[in-house]
């Protein structure tokens, strides 16, 4: 299935954006999942893995502890400035670009990563499919989504956001960037996906994930995420420091510090079968390392 944005809205490639990204969503809210996806892969050290939308690396990192100094971890992704965050890490190869479209020849890697990027892939079927196709028989597919739910304080934040542009238009500036993220908040629908694209033994847990921040790292969180990256675009300057001043006195005058939340995240793993098992998936020969 096929989603068209008609302009670039993600806001990934800017450098404030990626190192607000990686200061507050990754600590906070993708990196505990990103283990625990790792961990449910069960990597041998000595493993060949591919982070795909690896962002500044909460995937790749987890995964780079895993397979030890023996292993690789190669991290795929679009932004350059997520990319050279990543690289001031030292944990993994770095590459630029998309999946589909993966540059690297079939049957290779031990194990595929993508944490948070399933909902972002204009088509998610050819971009599994290429997945499936560097991936070598027996390895695992895992990724992870958002499962159902806002939290009260997104919902106020949301409601600040009302009072200066249409919930509307939030929520299809958030549908560009993210056009299946409502589909896979369902473990169903993720794992029919899966097993769709020709993965065997496919599995979906879902966790509940606490987070305890502090007021101002919470409203700067969430200015580097979709919504927020979208009103700070479409404001003038006059009119986001206005937004930031009213947000900052709503969540002041409404809660105190720290503020305490959980998000229930979607787990998935899935397996490339032999050959004559997969539909539609490229031959298993192995390429030699
Ligand atoms: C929500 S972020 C997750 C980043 C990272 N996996 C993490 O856990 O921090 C989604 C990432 O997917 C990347 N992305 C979007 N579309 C992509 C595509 N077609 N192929 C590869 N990466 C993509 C974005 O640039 C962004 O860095």
């Amino acid at each position: 299935m096929s989603k068209q944005h008609p302009r670039n809205v993600s806001g990934y490639s800017d450098a404030a954006v990626a190192a607000a990204y990686d200061r507050l969503l990754v600590p906070y809210h993708l990196a505990a999942p990103a283990r625990d996806l790792v961990a449910m892969l069960g990597l041998p050290a000595g493993s060949l893995v591919l982070d795909v939308g690896s962002g500044t690396g909460a995937a790749a990192v987890a995964a780079a502890e895993e397979v030890g100094p023996e292993g690789l971890v190669v991290a795929l992704e679009p932004s350059l400035e997520m990319l050279r965050l990543l690289h001031e890490k030292h944990v993994c190869r770095a590459v630029a670009g998309l999946a589909p479209g993966l540059p690297f020849p079939a049957d290779r890697f031990d194990a595929v990563l993508a944490n948070f990027v399933l909902s972002h892939f204009r088509s998610y079927e050819p971009a599994l499919r290429d997945m499936i196709r560097v991936l070598r028989a027996g390895g695992g597919l895992g990724l992870t989504t958002w499962g159902a739910g806002q939290t009260e304080f997104m919902r106020v934040w949301k409601e600040v956001a009302g009072e200066f542009v249409s919930n509307e238009r939030l929520q299809r500036a958030a549908e560009e960037v993210v056009p299946w993220e409502e589909r896979f908040r369902d473990s169903a629908h993720i794992q029919r996906a899966l097993e769709d694209t020709g993965l065997v033994g496919v599995e979906v847990k879902r966790q509940e994930y606490r987070v305890t921040i502090g007021l101002t790292d919470y409203l700067a969180l969430r200015e580097a995420t979709i919504e927020g990256r979208f009103l700070r675009q479409e404001f003038g300057a006059e009119q986001w420091h206005a937004f930031r001043q009213r947000a900052i006195a709503v969540f002041q005058g409404r809660f105190s510090e720290p503020i305490k939340y959980s998000r229930v995240i979607n787990l998935a793993l899935g397996r490339k079968p032999p050959a004559r098992e997969t539909s539609g998936v490229a031959s298993p020969r192995r390429a030699s390392r």
